[in-house]
């Protein structure tokens, strides 16, 4: 069981239970910047560092990790930084411990969970951004030869993983704003996926809420205290989807993001309200088992956590937050028709298959001309 905890104070307490005597620092390129360097610095035992991957990092860019890693000799993992670095600590974490090397975190064996003993590499994540959750999923993003790849195995879900708030103080605003949607959007997704359970549902139920009492103070008044209830949030967005995992608007968001270059969460939050939209007026097709009515229930459960009277007010509220956040649609470039076939024809089938309601590719062609700008 993932052990959370709170404040970089704690760190040295945690490496010295897990029996972490030489670390391996996954950083990114925030590093030198955080108020939580020095700290990390000054830990005892040798350290080495690995921080060449860009945001959305690359399998080639992974490769060079694990071996750095290899030829460290280190025994343990503390990543720092964003879901990006977190997830290139994992794939590290995994291509070591597997017996197929680095060919376990591209396919044909990225799907499958190989048996690894987790146990064997303490490894400890903390975020410096507010918004993946990364820190308390057993997944990884990657990519490899152009097509995202999602690594999934137990043996990865960090040891503890450790909140330190004040680390977001150098987040830059629009990166508070795309990580902070993509936690709202993990939140509303999960408790809509046909997998959410009772657990996967309470997270979801409070990383929504808890997003919404803070997303201004925290965005327009750089508050600290609603910075620490929006990384929170984002933890139990994430404690979510390890659980219920994300559905279409994450599944359509990832062409978005490599062809119009929208960070993460930017592209994730122009895709859901529509998709919540359109849900809502394709009433038959509901392809969770427990039901249409079921559907419905959950969808007024999101809205009233979202402070909304019924489901079209909670997807105009969405819409606000977005509009007063300025975070707009991307715009087609010179040939919008050919986008749009690119855009329908890349949607992942295996996060739509948790959507709770089935979209062909028609209907992602459809969704995609209202989200993307002519
Ligand atoms: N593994 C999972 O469960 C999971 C879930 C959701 C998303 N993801 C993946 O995570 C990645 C996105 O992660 P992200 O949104 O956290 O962004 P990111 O990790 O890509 O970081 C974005 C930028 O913010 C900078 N940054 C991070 N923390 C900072 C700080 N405190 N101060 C200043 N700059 C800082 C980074 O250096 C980087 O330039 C994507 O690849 C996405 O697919 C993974």
């Amino acid at each position: 069981m993932q052990q959370i905890i709170n404040g970089i104070g704690n760190l040295p307490g945690i490496l010295k239970q897990l029996g972490c005597k030489r670390l391996f620092l996954v950083v990114d390129s925030s590093y030198p910047f955080l108020n939580i360097k020095d700290a990390i610095e000054a830990l005892p035992g040798r350290q080495a560092m690995f921080s060449d991957f860009t945001p959305n990092p690359l399998y080639e860019q992974v490769c060079k990790g694990i071996e750095l890693f290899k030829a460290s000799e280190c025994d343990s993992i503390l990543a720092v930084g964003g879901g990006s670095a977190m997830d290139v600590a994992k794939c590290i974490k995994l291509a070591v411990l597997a017996e197929e090397g680095n060919a376990a975190i591209i396919p044909p064996l990225v799907s499958q969970r190989l048996p690894i003993d987790g146990a064997s590499i303490p490894f400890i994540a903390i975020p410096t951004t507010a918004g993946t959750g990364s820190e308390s999923t057993h997944n990884a993003v990657m990519y490899y030869e152009g097509a995202k790849q999602t690594v999934t195995n137990d043996g990865i879900l960090p040891d503890c993983a450790l909140l330190e708030p004040s680390v977001l103080k150098t987040l830059p605003l629009y990166q508070k704003k795309c990580t902070m949607m993509d936690a709202l959007c993990q939140g509303i997704e999960s408790w809509w996926s046909v997998n959410s359970t009772e657990e996967s549902r309470e997270y979801s139920r409070k990383a929504v809420e808890l997003v919404m009492a803070n997303w201004r103070k925290y965005i327009f008044d750089n508050d600290s205290d609603a910075a620490a209830q929006i990384m929170l949030a984002a933890n139990y967005g994430g404690r979510a989807i390890n659980l219920a995992q994300t559905t279409a608007a994450h599944a359509m968001s990832y062409k978005i993001t490599s062809l119009y270059k929208l960070p993460h969460g930017h592209a994730v939050a122009v895709c859901l309200p529509e998709i919540w939209d359109w849900m809502l007026t394709h009433p038959a097709d509901c392809s969770d088992p427990r039901g249409r009515a079921w559907l419905d229930g959950i969808f007024a459960q999101i809205s009233h956590a979202m402070g909304a009277p019924g489901v079209k007010g909670a997807i105009a509220i969405f819409r606000e937050m977005m509009s007063a956040m300025e975070m707009q649609n991307p715009a087609a470039g010179s040939d919008r028709a050919d986008e749009l076939e690119i855009l329908s024809s890349s949607v992942n089938p295996v996060r739509l298959k948790n959507n709770p309601l089935a979209i062909d590719k028609e209907a992602a062609q459809a969704l995609y001309s209202i989200i993307v700008k002519a």
